[in-house]
């Protein structure tokens, strides 16, 4: 495809690379959900969102329309993404299963392996402030082992990233005592990016990860324009204050796992240990 423009005559590095991981998803055939699915839903939004949010799988709506959160849970997440300050047009959203799992039903493991990489590739061009994790299968990407009912609503720097984990819209749509639950940790978002943006301003942005881009050379590894610093994989607390105010919580570092994207950070075996929350 030609050079994308964004309003300027300057190509938009971040759109042109996104849009070429979507050609991609498109045509991955790396596992076989794409069988019997009318469209691919690579995920959509603005490549320089401070937020992105990550569902799960499409479902029919979806999958009718090749985008992510079309449908009733879709129209409930936009509510609360409004309510919270940022219109849809604002942030990125994607699943971790990029195709339409038959009937419905969860996506397998090895499912949400063979996107693992798009989805990668996603955040490193977007770079976000904050990721957002609907569910639990996004939620295992990044605390993986941990249960949403203990940890929701409880911002973590993982891998120099801040990361909200949230229930899914749908969860909460079903279950009406959750949907409380939900709209109360959403409305948390606007002070979890704000957090995030002195935290960026003291220690730096989240490592991005070594993927060629686009043939031009140099700027980042991801083709975007950014700050030289680099935050740690877990970054220190920007003042006492903050620490002060948002205290400490015990998670495990980390892991490994087989599903794990390779390019955000290198993965390391270590102990439990006392992560600094945001
Ligand atoms: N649920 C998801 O997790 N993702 C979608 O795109 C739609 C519904």
């Amino acid at each position: 495809m030609g050079a994308v423009t964004m309003g300027s005559e300057l190509p938009d590095k971040r759109l042109e690379l996104l849009a070429r991981i979507a050609d991609e998803v498109r045509g991955c055939r790396a596992c076989p959900l794409h069988e019997g699915t009318r469209n691919a839903v690579p995920g959509e939004g603005n490549p320089h969102a401070e937020v992105m949010l990550i569902g799960e799988a499409p479902g029919q709506n979806e999958d009718a329309q090749g985008r992510p959160f079309v449908g009733a849970s879709g129209q409930f997440l936009t509510q609360m993404l409004v309510a919270a300050g940022y219109p849809r047009s604002e942030v990125f959203i994607a699943n971790v299963a990029k195709h339409r799992p038959p009937g419905n039903r969860d996506p397998m493991p090895d499912e949400i392996a063979a996107c693992s990489d798009f989805l990668q590739r996603q955040v490193d061009a977007i770079n976000p402030l904050v990721i957002v994790t609907l569910g639990r299968h996004s939620m295992a990407r990044y605390f993986p082992g941990e249960k949403i009912s203990h940890i929701h609503g409880q911002p973590r720097i993982v891998r120099g990233r801040v990361v909200l984990p949230l229930y899914h819209p749908a969860a909460a749509l079903h279950q009406g005592a959750l949907r409380k639950v939900l709209e109360a940790d959403f409305s948390t978002l606007p002070s979890v990016v704000e957090r995030a943006r002195r935290r960026r301003d003291t220690v730096g942005e989240a490592p991005v990860a070594a993927t060629p881009v686009l043939g031009d050379g140099p700027q980042n590894a991801a083709g975007v324009p950014g700050s030289t610093r680099v935050a740690r994989e877990v970054g220190p607390l920007p003042d006492a204050p903050v620490q002060a105010s948002f205290g400490l919580i015990g998670i495990t570092s980390p892991d490994p796992a087989p599903a794990m994207p390779k390019s955000e950070g290198t993965p390391r075996i270590t102990p439990p240990r006392q992560l600094p929350l945001l």
